[in-house]
């Protein structure tokens, strides 16, 4: 949760946040537990428990941290402005929000960009932070599947860090982080309502139905994946793939509401899965039953326990070359 939130955080402000880490850290934590299982319906019933107090203290250290960074973003945009009118150099995404114009060229207020800042800062870093922990938790149990791993990453990186331009060598990385979405999706289910009576097959939804589409429920469906309850990363060649109906599989939602974040979360994944993976085995401390919570994402119930091991990487042809060149 800490890399992943420092990574949004840096994409978000384009600064390295650590000094803050130490407020939001804690706050998100108080959030989500006040939205969770029964302190949630406390909440919604506006029952003041020590919970809910929590929750408003957190939204307000919140509050102030990103009104603080808007007033700054608009203050650094000014002077850029100002010293080089037209410059068009990297932009993190708070700039981009600040000098977003509407149709009728309205700028966004502070409300606003403080309500989306915290919407991408809440989304952006739990899900993908969840992803990575069921992927070691996967590949610990599965080490014909980490050996595969190992190899693609030992041949692609060689021992250096990977970058983006990596990403289309990675394969085996992005279908590990693919799979680990089928089987364990952050967002286990999304909820809709029907403004207008809708056929599903057989079914006649009245206008106003609630209706809950579950990824855990359709991810493991023994009609659209062979052997469902299998950690098989290779289901997801294109061939296999290409063959799935849409929406068989889903752990970014689809249609107009799709997961904005999908292909930062996808990269991010990859590219850290890559980088921790090359160097540290991760196996699975003795003595603990991991098992998923329900929450509003899926989470591991007591966390994962875990141990790391440093491994030591393949040699592979170029280096038996330049070994004997040396
Ligand atoms: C593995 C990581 C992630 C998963 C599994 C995931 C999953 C989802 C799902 C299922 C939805 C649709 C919810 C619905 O239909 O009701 C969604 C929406 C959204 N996600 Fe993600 N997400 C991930 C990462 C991210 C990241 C990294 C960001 C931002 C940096 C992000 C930002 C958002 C936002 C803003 C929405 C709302 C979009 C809208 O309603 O128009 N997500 N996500």
């Amino acid at each position: 949760m800490n890399v992943t939130l420092r990574i949004v955080l840096r994409s978000l402000f384009g600064a390295d946040l650590r000094e803050h880490m130490r407020v939001i850290e804690p706050a998100l934590e108080a959030i989500m537990i006040s939205s969770s299982g029964f302190n949630s319906i406390a909440f919604f019933l506006r029952i003041p428990t020590p919970t809910r107090k929590l929750h408003f203290l957190a939204v307000q250290k919140l509050n102030d941290i990103v009104y603080g960074l808007i007033a700054s973003g608009r203050e650094k945009l000014k002077s850029a402005e100002a010293i080089a009118p037209n410059a068009d150099g990297a932009k993190d995404l708070l700039t981009l929000l600040l000098t977003a114009r509407d149709d009728e060229g309205n700028s966004m207020s502070d409300q606003q960009l403080r309500d989306e800042v915290i919407t991408l800062l809440l989304a952006g870093h739990e899900t993908t932070a969840l992803n990575l922990s069921w992927t070691w938790y996967l590949l610990a149990q599965h080490p014909e599947v980490e050996q595969k791993l190992h190899a693609e990453l030992d041949a692609v990186l060689g021992g250096r860090p990977p970058a983006v331009s990596d990403l289309p060598r990675l394969q085996y990385t992005d279908r590990v982080i693919r799979e680990t979405l089928r089987l364990y999706p952050p967002a286990w289910r999304v909820f809709r309502r029907t403004e207008e009576p809708f056929q599903v097959g057989d079914y006649l939804l009245p206008a106003g139905s609630n209706i809950v589409l579950s990824q855990w429920v359709t991810q493991r469906d023994p009609r659209w994946f062979t052997q469902p309850e299998r950690f098989n990363p290779d289901r997801w060649c294109e061939e296999t793939a290409a063959k799935l109906p849409r929406f068989a599989y889903f752990p970014f939602g689809g249609g107009p509401r799709v997961c904005i974040g999908a292909g930062f979360a996808m990269m991010e994944a990859t590219l850290l899965l890559a980088a921790i993976a090359q160097h540290y085995r991760i196996r699975l401390a003795s003595h603990q039953r991991v098992e998923p919570l329900a929450s509003i994402t899926l989470r591991p119930k007591k966390g994962i326990r875990v141990t790391l091991e440093q491994r030591m990487r393949t040699p592979i042809a170029s280096d038996r070359t330049s070994d004997a060149k040396a």
